[in-house]
């Protein structure tokens, strides 16, 4: 039903974040992979917003960019002097007048909002209400703008700094985003005024405005997790901290097993099928789905990469971006995997470089294979046919293609493609001398 009502989010970032002492914007620093700026614009798209107006400050270009990413039609604002929250909001007019139903204020530093909570904060519009609050109970209010409430209904937010000290024992505080009726919006805004103690223009004075003229004002509420704010670096890890818990809990929920779920680091789009199983202290960077009955083994790290059904990974596996492993394949200890299609039941189980790369199935690489994919200049690719056996040791120089079912022995550094079902040596004939050592021994220890 929301669907059909036209929703236009703006999203405030025009803040200086001067306490993350980054030369980063502060709401492009990550949260479980992605900028905390885009974890905000993808809960609006899922709440159904359809337009969007990202308020920055003068020179903010690349936030546009990240946001463009995310939602491409995006319009940017530029706020030029830093006067408030209504201030930052009134920045989007023009797309404000351009007339939507629900007009959603988000914060872009506030990055663990949930789709559903922005969803509820709509809810009441729909209702009649000109203006939707968020609340919530912190527990430690200072700072926090008050929620004041008159017979039961919400009647004015009272800045912190302007709230007496009867208003600052009130525990429900503002979350800061806001949802406005849109037909309304513009002339609540105008009609804030910076007359109060930081002399600025309040968003949350949009409530007073409208109770003023007789108007309904809604209250929906959240959990405090979910609309902290990061400011710093402290904060920025204590939200990475939340996200990691939802992310772990939804992905146990969905069927995987986690022995020790505190210790395995997901990102906002891990992908697992079910009877998974994680052991303890795998990382999984953006970009990874790993399939029904797959197991990674402790101290993994896993990013772009895709892990077929009962495939197993680790321990002390390293798979970059590119690297696909079919269904069964093995990956073992100190293997790295970079650009490479494994195939299915294909086994590398030690030591092992291999990029660029293509594994037939069921294909063996021996403990320390190394693809030589680089010359310093250009990337070039190996290809390995199905059931091929490279023996430990070899180096198979790119681009080089090993045929199905052939031999490489042990050592070997291959320059030249194999036939499939030939055996390759490239290496060093053994020489035998016997009595060699003892003739040695006993000539050196005469001298002495
Ligand atoms: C705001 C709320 C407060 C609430 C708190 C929750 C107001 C007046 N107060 O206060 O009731 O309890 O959030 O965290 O809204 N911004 C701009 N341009 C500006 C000012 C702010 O883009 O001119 C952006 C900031 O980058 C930030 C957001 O708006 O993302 C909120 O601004 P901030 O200064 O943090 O507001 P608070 O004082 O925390
Ligand atoms: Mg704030």
């Amino acid at each position: 039903m929301q669907k059909e009502r036209a929703c236009l989010a703006i999203i405030l970032a025009a803040g200086d974040g001067v306490r993350m002492r980054s030369a980063k914007p502060k709401v492009l620093h990550g949260i479980a992979g992605r900028a905390m700026l885009e974890h905000t614009l993808a809960a609006a798209a899922e709440a159904g917003a359809e337009a969007y107006a990202l308020i920055v400050a003068p020179g903010g270009q690349e936030l546009v960019s990240v946001a463009r990413k995310i939602v491409p039609p995006i319009e940017p604002f530029v706020q030029t002097r830093r006067l408030g929250t209504a201030h930052a909001a009134l920045a989007a007019r023009a797309a404000i007048e351009r007339g939507y139903d629900d007009v959603l204020i988000l914060f872009a530093d506030t990055p663990l909002v949930r789709s559903e909570t922005l969803r509820n904060l709509r809810g009441p519009l729909e209702r009649g209400a000109a203006v939707v609050a968020l609340g919530f109970e912190p527990a430690d209010p200072t700072g926090y703008g008050r929620l004041i409430e008159q017979d039961g209904r919400l009647a004015a937010i009272r800045e912190h700094k302007d709230a007496s000290e009867a208003e600052r024992g009130i525990s429900l505080c503002n979350a800061g985003l806001m949802a406005l009726d849109g037909r309304r919006a513009l002339s609540l805004l105008d009609s804030i005024s910076d007359v109060n103690a930081q002399g600025e223009f309040y968003l949350t004075d949009a409530v007073a405005a409208a109770r003023a003229r007789g108007w309904e004002c809604s209250l929906s509420l959240a959990r405090e997790d979910e609309v902290s704010g990061v400011n710093d670096r402290v904060q920025l890890a204590a939200a990475e901290a939340i996200m990691q818990g939802r992310l772990r809990e939804s992905a146990m929920r969905g069927g995987v097993t986690m022995v020790d779920p505190a210790s395995v680091f997901l990102s906002w789009d891990t992908r697992f099928g079910r009877d998974v199983v994680i052991e303890p202290h795998v990382v999984f960077g953006p970009g990874v789905s790993v399939a029904d009955g797959a197991v990674i083994h402790a101290f993994s790290h896993l990013a772009g990469a895709q892990v077929g059904a009962g495939a197993s990974v680790g321990p002390f596996a390293r798979l970059r971006p590119g690297a696909h492993l079919a269904e069964k394949a093995k990956i073992g200890n100190f293997v790295e995997i970079k650009a490479a299609e494994i195939g299915a039941g294909a086994a590398i189980s030690h030591l092992s470089y291999v990029g660029d790369a293509t594994v037939g199935a069921r294909a063996n690489l021996g403990a320390g294979t190394i693809t030589c994919n680089y010359d310093g200049f250009d990337k070039r690719r190996t290809e390995i046919g199905e059931g091929a056996f490279v023996g430990s040791n070899s180096s198979l120089v790119a681009p080089v293609r090993i045929g199905e079912g052939a031999y490489v022995g042990s050592g070997s550094v291959i320059t030249r493609d194999v036939e499939p079902d030939a055996l390759a040596l490239a290496r060093g004939r053994q020489v035998e001398k016997p009595g060699w050592a003892k003739a040695f021994r006993a000539d050196r220890r005469s001298k002495k």
